[in-house]
């Protein structure tokens, strides 16, 4: 079964609560939540107190995309302000230290996740992963919304499906960055059963129909 996470990065945030429970209303799995410090990437986006809030107005599955230097700093704050699954980037920091971010979310009661951002292999998950929930392979480089799909990370999301499948078969496989109804067959048939969509998804002007074509794109031909 295909998920669809959208990424409120594109949502309208002077109506932040509405927008989300519209695109749970409209079929979606995850609320994906983009955190940017303008480090690890050069935007900055929304952090721990935004999160907080919207805890308190939905309980949406919240999917949190660290693209921050050292998450091991925050990942304890992200987990008690509501988060479900956190994701840190691997080329955030040592595999030491990225290890001992995901034993604190895993013992705050939370799912874990690793991102792979462009250029970085798929046997760079190897070291973790026993213990993850979900791999992110980022398909633009991180940092902005609405950009297109880089087609050379899709061998990247073929290499990481492959070592799923033979080592952590639970584990979900998400793809984050130009995914539309034209690219998401790909990413689907490279291995992908998460998809992230901004853009795609909070720019329609019918979003359950989008979400249900996103999630049906694995199934052939769409348009
Ligand atoms: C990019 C973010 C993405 C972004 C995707 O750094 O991680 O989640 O919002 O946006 P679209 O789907 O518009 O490419
Ligand atoms: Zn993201």
């Amino acid at each position: 079964m295909i998920k669809i996470a959208p990424s409120i990065l594109s949502a309208d945030f002077a109506r932040l609560g509405v927008e989300i429970s519209d695109v749970m209303a409209c079929g979606a799995d995850y609320i994906h939540f983009d955190v940017m410090d303008g480090m690890f990437v050069r935007n900055i986006s929304f952090g721990i107190p935004v999160l907080a809030s919207i805890r308190k107005a939905t309980d949406a599955f919240i999917d949190v995309h660290l693209m921050i230097e050292q998450p091991l700093r925050y990942v304890q704050r992200f987990c008690d302000s509501g988060a479900d699954l956190v994701n840190c980037h691997v080329e955030a920091d040592s595999v030491e230290n990225t290890r001992k971010a995901l034993d604190i979310i895993r013992s705050c009661g939370k799912k874990t996740g690793i991102t792979l951002s462009p250029g970085t292999k798929a046997d760079a998950v190897l070291p973790f992963i026993d213990d993850v929930d979900l791999i992110l392979v980022m398909t633009v480089y991180p940092g902005l919304g609405g950009q297109t799909l880089l087609f050379d990370q899709l061998d990247v999301v073929s290499g990481v499906r492959k070592i799923i499948d033979e080592r952590n078969p639970g584990c979900e496989l998400e793809v984050d960055g130009g995914i539309t109804l034209e690219t998401a067959p790909a990413a689907i048939a490279a291995g992908a059963n998460v998809l992230v969509s901004g853009s795609t998804v909070f720019h329609s002007g019918d979003r359950a129909a989008t979400i249900r074509a996103l999630r049906a794109a694995g199934d052939g031909p769409i348009l």
